[in-house]
Formats: C-alpha cells, sequence, structure tokens
C-alpha cells in the first residue's frame, strides 16, 4: 500500500498564515510538526505501508523535500505538478506512476492537511477499508456529519456488506446546496466524503477511462514525458498541462458505482477554517488559543496567534479571530471566517 499525499492546496482561508508560497499543509498548525507530516506520521505503525509518494506543485518541491528529511522519511517520490488541475489529475498521475513501478499497488489517498485526533481509530479503519479495496472497490472514508455543511461531499450509507464494517453507496453528491445539505443531516443516512480513499490503482483507472478519458490520456502522457532528478519526478509539462482540471469527487466519486464507505469516528478535520483550527486546538480556562505573545483580558473562546514576536493585547472580546504576521494582521469575528478566502481575492486583484 501507498499512501499518496495530496499536498497541492493553496489554504487561502488560512491567510495569512497561509501564504500561495506557503501553504497551509506545510505550517505547524495543530503542533509543532507541519500539517503534512503530522499526516505521515499517522501513519507509524500501519503494516504494509510502502514509501510514500508525495503529489505537490513544483514551487513547492524544497519545502517538501525538506519536511520529509525533518520527518525521517527516506525514498518517498514527489510527484511535481507544473500547474495545479485539482485532485482528479493529480491522483490519475499519483496511480499511473506507481503502476509504472509496482504494478498494481493499494493507494492510500490522503489530504496533506487534515487533522484525526483518534489514530488509532484511524489506522483501524483503515484495516476495514483493506480487503473492498483489494476487491476492487474505490473506498471512501466517511464522517457523521455534525452541520449542513455545503463544502464537503455527502455519501448516502447504503447496505452493510456482510458485517465486514464496510457499506454500499447509494449515492455520491459533491458540495450539496444548503437546503439538501439541511435534508441530508436530517434523514440520517449520510455521511460527509473526508476525502480519503483507498483503492486499487488500477480500479481508478478504470474509472476514469469510463468518465474522464481525455483527462486519462493527459495524465498517461504527462507521466510518460516525465523526467527525475534527486527525489523529484516532474510531470511532463505540455501534457499535464493540457489535462482537464476537476476534483476526484466530480470526476470520479459522484459517478462511479464501485464506491464503499468505511465510517470513521476519529475526530477528523480538515482545519478548513480559522475557527475550524480553533476547534481542534488545546484551549485556555476561558475558551482562547494563544499562541507566541498574548495577553487577554475579559476575552474569551477567541484565537490570537502572534508570529513576528510583537504583542497581541484584547480587552473585553469574545470569539474574535487575530492573526498577526509580519506584513499583515486579521481580525475577523468567528462567524465569517469563511470569509477570509475574500480578502485573499481582492489582494490577488490588487496584485
Ligand atoms: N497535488 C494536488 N494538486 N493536491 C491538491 C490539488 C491539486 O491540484 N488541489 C487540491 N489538493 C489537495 C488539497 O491540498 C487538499 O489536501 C485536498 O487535495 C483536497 O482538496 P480541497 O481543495 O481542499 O478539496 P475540498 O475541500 O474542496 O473538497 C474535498 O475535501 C472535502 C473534505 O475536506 C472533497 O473531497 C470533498 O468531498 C470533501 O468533503
Ligand atoms: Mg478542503
Amino acid at each position: 500500500m501507498i499512501p499518496v499525499i495530496l499536498s497541492g492546496g493553496s489554504g487561502t482561508r488560512l491567510w495569512p498564515l497561509s501564504r500561495g508560497l506557503f501553504p497551509k499543509q506545510f505550517l505547524p498548525l495543530t503542533s509543532s510538526r507541519s500539517m503534512m507530516q503530522e499526516t505521515l506520521s499517522r501513519l507509524d505503525g500501519v503494516s504494509d505501508c510502502q514509501q510514500p509518494l508525495v503529489i505537490c506543485n513544483e514551487e513547492h518541491r524544497f519545502i517538501v523535500a525538506e519536511q520529509l528529511r525533518q520527518q525521517g522519511v527516506q525514498g518517498a517520490g514527489i510527484l511535481l505538478e507544473p500547474i495545479g488541475r485539482n485532485t482528479a489529475p493529480a491522483i490519475a498521475a499519483a496511480a499511473l506512476h506507481a503502476m509504472c513501478d509496482d504494478g498494481d499497488p493499494l493507494l492510500l489517498v490522503l489530504a496533506a492537511d487534515h487533522s484525526i485526533q483518534d489514530v488509532t481509530a484511524f489506522q483501524a479503519s483503515i484495516k476495514v477499508a483493506f480487503q473492498a479495496a483489494q476487491d476492487g472497490a474505490l473506498v471512501t472514508f466517511g464522517i457523521v456529519p455534525t452541520a449542513p455543511e455545503t463544502g464537503y461531499g455527502y455519501i448516502q450509507k447504503g447496505d452493510d456488506r456482510g458485517g465486514s464494517g464496510t457499506f454500499s453507496v447509494r449515492r455520491f453528491v459533491e458540495k450539496p446546496d444548503l437546503s439538501t445539505a439541511r435534508a441530508y443531516l436530517a434523514d440520517g443516512d449520510y455521511l460527509w466524503n473526508s476525502g480519503m480513499f483507498l483503492f486499487r490503482a488500477s480500479a481508478l483507472i478504470r474509472e476514469l477511462e469510463k468518465f474522464a478519458p481525455e483527462m486519462l490520456v493527459a495524465c498517461r502522457r504527462a507521466v510518460e514525458t516525465a523526467t527525475s532528478d534527486l527525489d523529484f519526478i516532474r510531470l511532463g509539462k505540455e501534457a499535464f498541462s493540457a489535462s482537464p482540471g476537476d476534483s476526484i469527487d466530480y470526476a470520479v466519486m459522484e459517478k462511479t458505482d464501485k464506491a464503499v464507505v468505511v465510517p470513521l469516528s476519529a475526530g477528523w478535520s480538515d482545519v478548513g477554517s480559522w475557527s475550524a483550527l480553533w476547534d481542534v486546538s488545546a484551549k485556555n480556562a476561558h475558551g482562547n488559543v494563544e499562541k507566541g505573545d498574548v495577553t487577554a483580558v475579559d476575552s474569551h473562546n477567541c484565537y490570537l496567534h502572534s508570529s513576528d514576536g510583537r504583542l497581541i493585547a484584547t480587552v473585553g472580546v469574545d470569539d474574535l479571530i487575530v492573526v498577526d504576521t509580519d506584513d499583515a494582521v486579521l481580525v475577523a469575528h468567528k462567524d465569517k471566517v469563511q470569509d477570509v478566502k475574500k480578502v485573499v481575492e481582492l489582494l490577488n486583484h490588487a496584485g
């Protein structure tokens, strides 16, 4: 089994700490290790785990290489995308590359920027998924939903597949609108797609042949024309850039009849916003998360992060996010943190 670590996101909702040149997955947000390093260390002790394949944008190659070195991971492949084409081409290229080297391995596809509190439960769910994936299923890991989030995929759980802990998938709906998400939540049969998958490389490729043949042709060509230097494998630029962009969820998971779901209850979070980071972080008696030089008076349930040696002081405020970096300060209400990405859009426009 080869872990395929998706490290190509831009993490704009965690601006100003997360930046284009140094996005969220490379930051030590939930511990002293980066999110990517945490993702790798979560696999310690998983049996049959080979060296990981990290897939990222070429501009992040040295960050990835350095963080793997720090983590003591040797012999990992680092697959470089010349341009982000979203997760389907990234996973397709990783699958095709792995098949060149290794026949038809199982691929454990993981986002580099998730947090999971209960590692034992996570590892147990991989074990549960193993047999179904061996048999050709595209296994997803489903999270019991707690809110009508519209940024997730929803999986309608079907029948128990013989008491093995895996369930058939009736429906997979990526990013439904709010009223649909509310109906799914009320229904009780739906799980969130965690964005982690286990499947045989060939099982994914077969589905891409059916549902995204143009993408498959482009990715095959990108792998055939790849060049390697040091630990880096550079996908062929012309071919990869010509691939249509799409996420694995729209391109394959919504359409396939090979999906199987393993429910996962392990304190999963995709740490998709400052409030999500507050949720998963250790808080003091006032409910504040305080990082760096912070003095909070009569302030509650705040995320206060000073990363530039400057003191953040708050008085009489609740539910605030304050993040200070050397060239930008964010002050946001905890209920509005999804809109932080609008700041980044405005800045990109202005620049
Ligand atoms: N290598 C690479 N290249 N990685 C990428 C790319 C890319 O072009 N685009 C995104 N990624 C990585 C991100 O870093 C992240 O770790 C993961 O792939 C998922 O991408 P997101 O962009 O964060 O996806 P999403 O949040 O919109 O939706 C996905 O995740 C949800 C759970 O967090 C879907 O799988 C949803 O169904 C799911 O609920
Ligand atoms: Mg995400």
